[in-house]
C-alpha cells in the first residue's frame, strides 16, 4: 500500500510527453473545401442584397475600379470565413460588391499568390467561393511582362491560353464532384466569345488590342533572360505570377473566363535594363483609366452572354 502510494507520488508531472499526456485536438475546421466555400458565400450573402453573376479579380493597381461600383458593400477579406489575406503591395484585400451600370458584380481588390507562401488551393479558394455564390463568369486581370516584342509597356493583352509553370495544380487530391469533374477540359479555358468581345470593345475604344499566351510562373523573383528565351521558345507571349490556378479552378466549375494582362514591362533581357517592381506599379497606374474603360465596356456584353 505504501509502496503504491510512493510510486504514484514519485512520478514527476512532466514524465509523459505532452502529446500523450494532453491530447491536442486540432482547432482546424473539419469542413471540406465545398463547405468552407459555402460558409464564405453565405457570409457574403448576409452582407449584401446583390447577387452577382460576374466576378472580377483586380490585379496590381486595378483595385481602384471597384471603388467606382455603385451601391457597394466592401468586405475585408479578413472578415470572410476561410478567405486568404493578400500581403502584396497594390492589393487592398477587400471584396467589393456593387453595380457597374445595371449589372451587379463582385470585385476582388487584390489576390493572393503562391509566392506569398499560400498553397495552390488557398490561391484558388476565392474562385471556389464565387462558384458557391453562383458566379457564371470571371474576369481575371494581372500585370505581366511582355515576351512578344509587340507587347510593349502599357499594352493591354487579352489572354488566349496559358502555360502553367507554377509546378502545382489546385485540383490535386480528392475530387469533389459538387464542384466539377475529375479531369476537366482546358481546351477553351479562355472563352472565345469573351475574347472577341474584349478585342472588339478595345478596338472600338482605339486601344490596339492583341491576344497572347500567358505563362504563369511561381516567382517572386523575376525571370532571367535565359528563362525568357525558353518561355518564348515554348510559345509564351506574356509572363506573370498569377491567374493560371484561378483559371483552372474556374473552369472546373464551368465558370467562363476572360483574362486580360496589362504589360507593365518588357520581360527580362528584352531591353538592356533591370526589372523593378516600382516600374510595374507605375505602368499599371498609368494604364488604369484605359483598363477600367475596357472593363466597363466588356461587362455589359458578358452579362448579356451569360443571361
Ligand atoms: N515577370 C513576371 N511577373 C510579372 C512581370 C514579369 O516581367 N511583370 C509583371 N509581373
Amino acid at each position: 500500500m505504501s509502496a503504491k502510494k510512493s510510486s504514484k507520488t514519485n512520478v514527476p508531472k512532466t514524465a509523459l510527453p505532452r502529446e500523450i499526456a494532453v491530447p491536442t485536438p486540432s482547432n482546424k475546421s473539419q469542413d471540406g473545401e465545398f463547405e468552407r466555400a459555402g460558409k464564405a458565400a453565405d457570409f457574403i450573402f448576409s452582407q449584401t442584397a446583390h447577387r452577382p453573376k460576374i466576378a472580377l479579380v483586380l490585379g496590381s493597381g486595378l483595385g481602384a475600379f471597384a471603388d467606382e461600383f455603385a451601391g457597394a458593400t466592401k468586405i475585408p477579406y479578413a472578415k470572410i470565413p476561410h478567405f486568404p489575406q493578400s500581403t502584396a503591395i497594390g492589393h487592398a484585400g477587400k471584396l467589393v460588391i456593387g453595380k457597374v451600370g445595371a449589372i451587379p458584380v463582385a470585385g476582388m481588390q487584390g489576390r493572393v499568390h503562391l509566392y506569398e507562401g499560400y498553397s495552390a488551393k488557398e490561391v484558388a479558394f476565392p474562385i471556389r467561393v464565387f462558384a458557391r455564390v453562383g458566379v457564371k463568369a470571371v474576369i481575371l486581370t494581372n500585370a505581366a511582362g511582355g515576351i512578344k516584342r509587340e507587347f510593349v509597356q502599357g499594352r493591354l493583352v487579352v489572354i488566349s491560353d496559358h502555360i502553367n509553370l507554377q509546378g502545382v495544380n489546385p485540383l490535386t487530391g480528392q475530387n469533389d464532384e459538387r464542384f466539377g469533374l475529375r479531369f476537366h477540359d482546358m481546351t477553351s479555358a479562355y472563352d472565345r466569345r469573351f475574347r472577341e468581345m474584349a478585342v472588339g470593345e478595345g478596338n472600338r475604344m482605339g486601344i490596339g488590342m492583341f491576344e497572347g499566351v500567358y505563362a504563369g510562373l511561381l516567382g517572386p523573383s523575376y525571370e532571367t533572360p535565359a528563362e525568357i528565351r525558353y518561355l518564348r521558345a515554348i510559345g509564351a507571349d506574356l509572363v506573370g505570377m498569377s491567374t493560371v490556378l484561378e483559371v483552372i479552378t474556374a473552369r472546373h466549375s464551368g465558370i467562363r473566363v476572360l483574362g486580360i494582362s496589362c504589360v507593365t514591362n518588357a520581360a527580362a533581357g528584352i531591353l538592356d535594363q533591370p526589372l523593378n517592381h516600382l516600374e510595374v506599379l507605375e505602368t499599371a497606374e498609368r494604364v488604369k483609366g484605359q483598363f477600367i474603360g475596357l472593363l466597363k465596356a466588356v461587362i455589359p456584353r458578358i452579362a448579356e452572354a451569360i443571361a
